[in-house]
């Protein structure tokens, strides 16, 4: 996939689903022995795409009239997904079992892309100028490259990290913690 640099938020987030979406399939048509890898790779994007959608997209939503239901009902899904990978984390990659939950992530994540494309992008759109949306975009880009998940990285899945950056974050803490 052909990826023009660009600061925009709205294109940022369209490139990562693509991206994801490309890597759920993947993952799907992997052979065996390479699953565990593609999955690392899957859940570690995956995470810092929703953990920085959480922290830099989702307060400007809930800025506009609606945007809490919206940004809700969006994070309800953020952690159907995330249960999803918890549970997948426990599988043997090379089971039948370990394929259906990725058949079942796929439909979660792109579906949760979708209402994102349908719902948010529109609010962001309405939000500002192009201007603004290029300023999110570059701490949309800067979340992704690290920045803490939440202030206290060795609580992994705290009531206080979930709340201010959603569902995701505990899998960063995890990731970092047993690197
Ligand atoms: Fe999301
Ligand atoms: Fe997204």
């Amino acid at each position: 996939m052909a990826v023009v640099p660009t600061d925009d938020i709205v294109a940022l987030l369209e490139q990562d689903h693509a991206a994801i979406q490309e890597r759920l399939i993947e993952l799907e048509n992997a052979d065996s022995n390479d699953r565990a890898m593609l999955f690392r790779e899957l859940t570690t994007e995956l995470s810092r795409h929703e953990v920085a959608e959480e922290m830099v997209v989702y307060p400007v939503i809930r800025t506009e009239p609606g945007g809490d239901v919206i940004a809700d009902a969006r994070r309800a899904e953020e952690s159907e997904a995330e249960a999803l990978l918890a549970h997948m984390e426990i599988l043997d990659p090379t089971t039948e079992e370990f394929m259906g939950a990725v058949r079942d992530l796929r439909s979660a994540v792109m579906d949760h892309a979708a209402r994102e494309e349908t719902y948010v992008f529109p609010l962001l759109l309405a939000h500002g100028e192009d201007a603004y949306l290029a300023l999110l975009g570059q701490k949309f880009r800067g979340e992704k490259l690290g920045a803490p998940t939440h202030p206290h990285p060795r609580l992994p899945n705290s009531a206080l990290g979930n709340r201010v950056f959603g569902p995701f974050a505990s899998f960063i803490d995890r990731q970092r913690d047993s690197a």
